[in-house]
Formats: structure tokens, sequence, C-alpha cells
């Protein structure tokens, strides 16, 4: 039944967010480009969070991705210990499970390259604007946008609490509502 009802709730928002798509462009600002949205409800103010999850450097790893272009980045995915559990038994994520991905600026190696003897390494560098990014699974919190709250942080660790760029998160993570809005796929 509670089921049910959340169905109900999203199938709003997302009719709700129709009107909101708005061809801006601050999708950029997360480090993606695109997702844009307007909100103009509570649902982008309930998308936010604003602290850094404790423990979160001894999260397991879920897998890695490098993104070219303006991002250049290398970035891994981590998982909090109820997430992770989910990952490895293909159960949907439950409540308190957090997903994380951390980026770095990609660099080349030149220590490594002269080991190779070769240019072919690559390593993470500084710690780019959109430095971590967590999304928190709480169905009631964050029912409006579809159960998880995103969260960004700059290389001063401060959160992004734009409400625009955050709610762009859960924009443009609605392409996969199919997989509970996480893109991210489990290496074994
Ligand atoms: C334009 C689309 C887009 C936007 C906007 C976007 N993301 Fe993502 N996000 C992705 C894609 C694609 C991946 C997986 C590949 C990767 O990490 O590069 C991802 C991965 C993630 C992950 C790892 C879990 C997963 O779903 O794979 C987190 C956490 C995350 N994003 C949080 C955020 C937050 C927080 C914001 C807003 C500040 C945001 N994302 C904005 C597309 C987007």
């Amino acid at each position: 039944m509670k089921r049910i009802a959340l169905v109900f709730v999203a199938a709003g928002v997302l009719t709700g967010t129709a009107a909101w798509l708005a061809p801006a462009s601050f999708g950029q600002n997360t480090g993606m480009t695109a997702g844009q949205a307007t909100p103009d409800s509570n649902a982008a103010k309930q998308v936010i969070v604003t602290t850094i999850p404790q423990g979160y450097r001894d999260w397991k790893f879920v897998s890695a991705a490098h993104e070219a272009g303006d991002l250049n980045d290398i970035r891994v995915v981590i998982g909090n210990d109820i997430a992770i559990r989910a990952y490895r038994a293909g159960k949907p994520f439950p409540e308190g499970s957090v997903v994380g991905r951390v980026a770095w600026k990609m660099v080349p190696s030149e220590e490594n390259n002269k080991t190779f003897g070769k240019e072919q390494s690559f390593v993470p560098g500084d710690a780019p604007d959109w430095y971590l990014q967590f999304m928190e699974k709480d169905s009631k919190k964050y029912a409006a946008t579809g159960g998880w709250g995103y969260s960004n942080f700059g290389k001063d660790l401060q959160p992004t609490t734009d409400e625009k760029v955050m709610y762009s998160c859960f924009v443009c993570h609605q392409a996969v509502t199919q997989r509970d809005y996480v893109f991210t796929k489990y290496s074994p």
C-alpha cells in the first residue's frame, strides 16, 4: 500500500515538473551538462543535503568512471554499508542507503610515464568544484525527489545550496528511475 502511495506521489511530481523544464544551463555547475529545471516548489529545498556523511572515505568501492571534455576528471562511486549490501544482493536500496561519488581532476603522471617509457598514465589530481556528491535515501523526507536527497561539496568542502543546481541532480537522475535513480552499476 505504501509503495502504491509513493508511486502516486512520484507521478504527481513528474507531472508537476514537466512545466518547470527550461533551457537554462545551470547543470554545468554540477559538473554535468543536462537536466535543467526551474524549481518553484518545496521540492527544490527538500532535495538539498548540506552535511558530508561521516566516514565516507572508508566506504566500499562500487565502480569508477572517467568523464572527458570540460569535466576531465577521474571519479569513484562508493556506498555506505546499507547501499553496498543492496548492490551486492541485487536488491532495492533500503532507507539509509547513501551512494557517493568522489571526483578529482585527471592529470598525467610524469613519474608513471617515465617508468612505462611512454605517455599513458593519468592519475587523480586536485579536487574540482564538484568534488564530493552524495545521494541519501529517505523516502519520506525526500518524497518529492524520488526518495533521495542530494548533496554537492566543492574543493572548499562547502555545500552547494543553490536550489536550481541541486534540483537539477534529481532531474537528470530521473533518466534511470527504473534503477532507483542510481546510474552506476556495481563492478565486481
Ligand atoms: C546531466 C545529468 C546529471 C546531473 C545534472 C547530475 N548527475 Fe549525478 N550522475 C550522472 C551520471 C550519468 C552518473 C554516472 C556516471 C558518472 O559518475 O560519471 C552520475 C553519478 C552520480 C552519483 C553516483 C551514483 C550514481 O547514480 O551513479 C551520485 C551520488 C551523483 N551522481 C550525485 C549527483 C548530484 C548530487 C548532482 C547534483 C549536484 C548530480 N549528480 C547531477 C548524471 C547526472
